[in-house]
């Protein structure tokens, strides 16, 4: 039997509040930090950009977390955000409602409106990302519709963010949910997806989750065989040696591609 985590391991064993404890609290040290500088300013380039925008972008995949999002609030009037676990949906929620508990993304919204020139102030940021916020979905990237029982539009930009690697045990199954997630968009429309290179496993509080091994060249294959052209492939390799032990990625990738035909 494989030990790649299912349906049942991200239902019962992924907490999120241990997930977002442990990798986003941004220059506190941790293993997440790189990850994040590097992401962050690679998403507000690309969301200030003026090419990637219109009405409606999809994140699949978002876990309890808000950072990705943080710069594409400046491009798309509405956002969808979708998540396979229950608990990361009402982790979400419990921030998007500004209810008591919520995790303090201050560290990471303060980086991100100096990304954007300080235009307006971390509180506004936030109430901007919630107000764009139009619906916290059910997704599971295995099923041919993710979204089931569920259909929208086609939307404009869809987003992942270590997502594909952690939810796919191999190589054909991430081509699969690559396709199937990008049904959900229109052609013309951006792919921009993030995530680590070469990691095996991450921790989550006491919890390993087991991570597909991504390379350069297999995801340029995915893409396009997904039907993308692929305008910008941003790698970066891991230069710091954490003293933490929760991961052991090697690199990132930040990659934006144009849908040009289904799949
Ligand atoms: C490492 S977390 C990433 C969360 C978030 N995107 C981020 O960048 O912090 C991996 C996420 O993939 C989700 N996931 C696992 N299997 C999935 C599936 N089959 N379909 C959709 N999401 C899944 C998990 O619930 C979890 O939120």
């Amino acid at each position: 039997m494989s030990d790649f985590p299912g349906e049942h391991e991200y239902q019962n064993l992924f907490s999120p509040k241990a997930y977002l404890d442990s990798f986003f609290h941004l220059g506190a040290g941790s293993m997440g930090d790189e990850y994040l500088y590097f992401v962050l300013e690679q998403l507000a380039a690309i969301f200030n950009s003026g090419k990637v925008k219109g009405d409606t972008l999809i994140d699949i995949g978002t876990g309890p977390s808000i950072y990705q999002l943080l710069s594409a609030c400046e491009a798309f009037k509405n956002i969808i955000v979708s998540d396979f676990t229950d608990r990361n949906r009402e982790e979400f929620n419990v921030w998007l409602k500004n209810q008591p508990g919520a995790f303090d993304w201050s560290s990471v919204i303060n980086h991100v409106c100096q990304l954007e020139g300080d235009r307006i102030s971390c509180q506004e940021k936030e109430e901007r990302l919630r107000k764009t916020i139009k619906q916290v979905l059910k997704c599971d990237v295995l099923k041919t519709n993710p979204i089931d029982p569920v259909t929208i539009p086609k939307v404009d930009c869809l987003l992942s963010c270590l997502c594909l690697e952690a939810a796919c045990k191999d190589f054909e199954t991430y081509d699969t949910s690559l396709k199937n997630i990008s049904k959900l968009l229109k052609l013309g429309g951006y792919l921009v997806l993030t995530g680590v290179l070469g990691n095996n496993y991450y921790l989550v509080g006491e919890e390993k989750f087991s991570s597909l091994k991504l390379n350069d060249a297999f995801l340029r294959e995915a893409i396009t065989g997904a039907g993308y052209s692929i305008e910008n492939f941003h790698l970066y390799n891991k230069t710091e040696d954490s003293l933490e032990d929760k991961a052991d990625f090697s690199g990132y990738f930040v990659i934006i591609a144009q849908k040009e035909r289904d799949a």
